[in-house]
């Protein structure tokens, strides 16, 4: 079901026509979809049926409040990276008993607030931050659960940038020396081994790279095992890529399907870390054509968002559909969607054929995952703000920044 559809010749977000949010809150503007997160939540949930799982949605995707919110509600846990999500998590109501922490910059200080926060699980991605960890966990009289991120050396087959299963890559320890860490882990009294975890990679479109490391890290659950050292969970991480425009990943239900057949009858809980699988597609970045410029060689069409507001195109040119708000019957024009920021690497979409005017409101969709989160002040401008759509109730859940809030820690020289 998509809750991003046309009526009466205007998108909407479930029963709210974008035009009127667009007037309500001015653009640009990111525009989530609860019923949409809801419904990617619960095809997962379902999948696992009576199996043990945990769902620990990836903050790094969109870390709005009332999106953690929303999904602490449905039972999700959480993947954090930092302390800083850490403490979204707990603003927005999530139980730190279902967070797990990866990373493999762990700092002292996150180390120590996550140990006193009492989480569920550290993502451990070295053998210096396990014994980081264990002294901290010492030094606060307490244990710390950990898993070893296990790197399985496997191809994820997407952009390299965010291709993290290699051995070339900085992620996790190679399967020779997770053994290593276990025996170190199960030696040392503040230290509790309780899983293992990997993540490949993000936005993958084909499960047989999953199912292969998937498969490398069962194996060594065995050989652990075999060893005296029992492992409670299995962390499949995250990676699950959604469709931006023709891209066909498997569905949600068939990846859980292959995950439950990889453990088999093993006495083990499944937990994942999706992010853009959750999120991607349940939200849409509104903006206004501010001018239609055309050039020598191109057609421009000069939008009010910008790289600074989603930085995908730009950094690993990414495509994201770019829809008008009203459809015309108009003959369209082939325009390179830009921003007004001064870089020429400053677009949202390239060749696109648009019938549009100016001041006509544009869709950029799948913008729920890695836009707002990734978003920065660039030319100094504000962050866009943020509204849930709940079926016909809009709720503004994050303020457009203002100009003055971005130099405020700044001070002149006295
Ligand atoms: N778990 C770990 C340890 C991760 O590093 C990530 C993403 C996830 C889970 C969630 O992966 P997902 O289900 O969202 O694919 N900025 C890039 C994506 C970077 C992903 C980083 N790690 C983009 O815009 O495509």
């Amino acid at each position: 079901m998509s809750f991003f559809a046309e009526r009466d010749n205007e998108l909407n977000v479930e029963d709210v026509p974008l035009s009127r949010i667009a007037e309500q809150f001015g653009t640009p503007c990111f525009v989530y979809s609860r019923a949409a997160l809801t419904s990617t939540y619960r095809a997962y949930e379902e999948q696992f049926g009576a199996h043990p799982h945990l769902i620990c949605y990836a903050a790094k995707a969109n870390s709005n409040l009332a999106i953690l919110d929303i999904l602490a509600r449905l039972g999700s846990g959480f993947d954090i990276v930092s302390g800083g999500e850490l403490r979204r998590v707990l603003a927005a109501g999530g139980n730190p008993r279902k967070v797990v922490f990866s990373g493999v910059g762990k700092s002292e200080a996150e180390l120590r607030e996550a140990v006193a926060a009492d989480i569920l699980c550290f993502n451990v991605e070295s053998e210096s931050e396990m014994q980081r960890l264990a002294r901290i966990a010492h030094d606060a009289g307490r244990v710390a659960p950990v898993s070893v991120r296990v790197n399985p050396d496997v191809d994820a087959r997407t952009h390299p940038y965010i291709s993290t299963g290699l051995r070339r890559n900085k992620f996790g320890v190679g399967v020779e020396d997770a053994l290593r860490l276990y025996q170190y882990a199960q030696a040392t009294p503040s230290l509790r081994v309780t899983g293992i975890d990997c993540h490949i990679g993000s936005q993958l479109t084909d499960l047989a790279p999953m199912e292969d490391a998937a498969g490398k890290v069962v194996a060594l659950v065995d050989q652990l095992a075999d060893t005296g050292i029992d492992i409670e969970h299995i962390d499949f991480g995250g990676g699950l890529g959604i469709r931006y425009t023709d891209e066909t990943p498997p569905p949600q239900t068939e990846l859980v399907k292959m995950l439950l057949d990889c453990v088999g009858p093993r006495q083990l809980a499944i937990m994942i870390e999706p992010g853009r699988s959750l999120i991607g597609n349940a939200g849409v970045l509104l903006t206004r054509v501010e001018y239609l410029k055309h050039g020598q060689e191109k057609n421009f069409a000069v939008i009010d968002a910008a790289m600074n507001d989603l930085m995908r195109p730009a950094l690993y040119d990414a495509h994201h559909d770019i829809r008008p708000v009203r459809n015309t019957d108009k003959p369209g024009s082939i325009y390179d969607v830009v921003g007004p920021v001064c870089e020429t690497g400053d677009f949202l979409g390239k060749d696109r054929t648009l019938a549009i005017d100016e001041g006509d409101l544009l869709a950029v969709m799948s913008a729920g995952a890695y836009a707002m989160s990734m978003s920065s002040n660039y030319n100094t401008r504000p962050r866009a703000a943020e509204i849930m759509v709940d079926g016909s109730s809009v709720h503004l859940v994050g303020e457009r920044e203002r100009v003055e809030d971005l130099y405020a820690r700044e001070s002149r020289l006295p």
